[in-house]
């Protein structure tokens, strides 16, 4: 569990022609992590940024990067991410075959893994491989785009990932993602958030310093 709420923009909602001056807005604006949304057209609707896209942004900012794969085959972008200089490589239980071996190689690799459960996926499918992870990431919205409305029984599983940390002690930081607003986010931290994920609350807003102060509470 996280002492304060961290703050996570994430990068789908900023200028592609001008990356690296989203990434220092998020920097300057107090956030803590980088939101890298990758997605390949198979596993989500849409098709996004690669491992390239982590390393040119690497040098740029000191944020810890926060990759949020949502792919087929998300072992084989394990080598290319971890070259890449990504922090934590977050996956998606659905689209993974096994799981705990996943895990292992993204941990050789020198990366923090995390698991992913899209709206429709239950907590209870993570159930053997809790005790393993650095990250759990709960999809509030359907993958492929930002600016989506939160599904609200989505957050009822923050509770739940909360608990089961808590009884069993495991380590795993829980994240929200997928239409985080000033509005809502105080919710999802009451219900167990750690970090929050937010794409066009960030980027839409011209207080960028303020819209980080709000969401984390102050
Ligand atoms: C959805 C992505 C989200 C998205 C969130 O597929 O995983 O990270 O960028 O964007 P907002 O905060 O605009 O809903
Ligand atoms: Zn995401």
């Amino acid at each position: 569990m996280a002492n304060t709420t961290l703050v996570a923009p994430s990068l789908l909602a900023a200028d592609f022609g001008h990356l690296a001056e989203g990434v220092r807005s998020a920097e300057e604006a107090g956030a803590d992590w980088l939101h890298i949304d990758v997605m390949d057209g198979h596993f989500a609707p849409n098709i996004s940024f690669g491992p390239k896209t982590v390393a040119d942004i690497r040098p740029v900012s000191k944020l810890i990067l926060d990759c949020h794969l949502m792919v087929s085959n998300p072992q084989d972008f394990i080598a290319p991410f971890a070259e890449a200089g990504a922090d934590y490589f977050t996956f998606h239980i659905e689209a993974a075959l096994h799981a705990n071996r996943i895990i292992q190689q993204i941990k050789a690799a020198g990366m923090k893994p995390g698991i992913c459960l899209v709206p429709s996926t239950p907590v209870v499918a993570l159930e053997e491989v809790l005790a393993e992870l650095d990250l759990v990431l709960v999809l509030l919205v359907n993958p492929g785009f930002g600016g989506q409305k939160t599904i609200p029984s989505c957050l009822e599983k923050l509770a739940k990932l909360a608990s089961v940390r808590k009884e069993k002690g495991y380590h795993y930081l829980l994240s929200v993602d997928g239409g985080i607003t000033a509005d809502n986010a105080s919710l999802a931290v009451t219900k167990g958030a750690d970090v929050l994920v937010a794409g066009n609350t960030f980027f839409t807003a011209s207080d960028k310093k303020g819209i980080v102060k709000k969401l984390k509470g102050n």
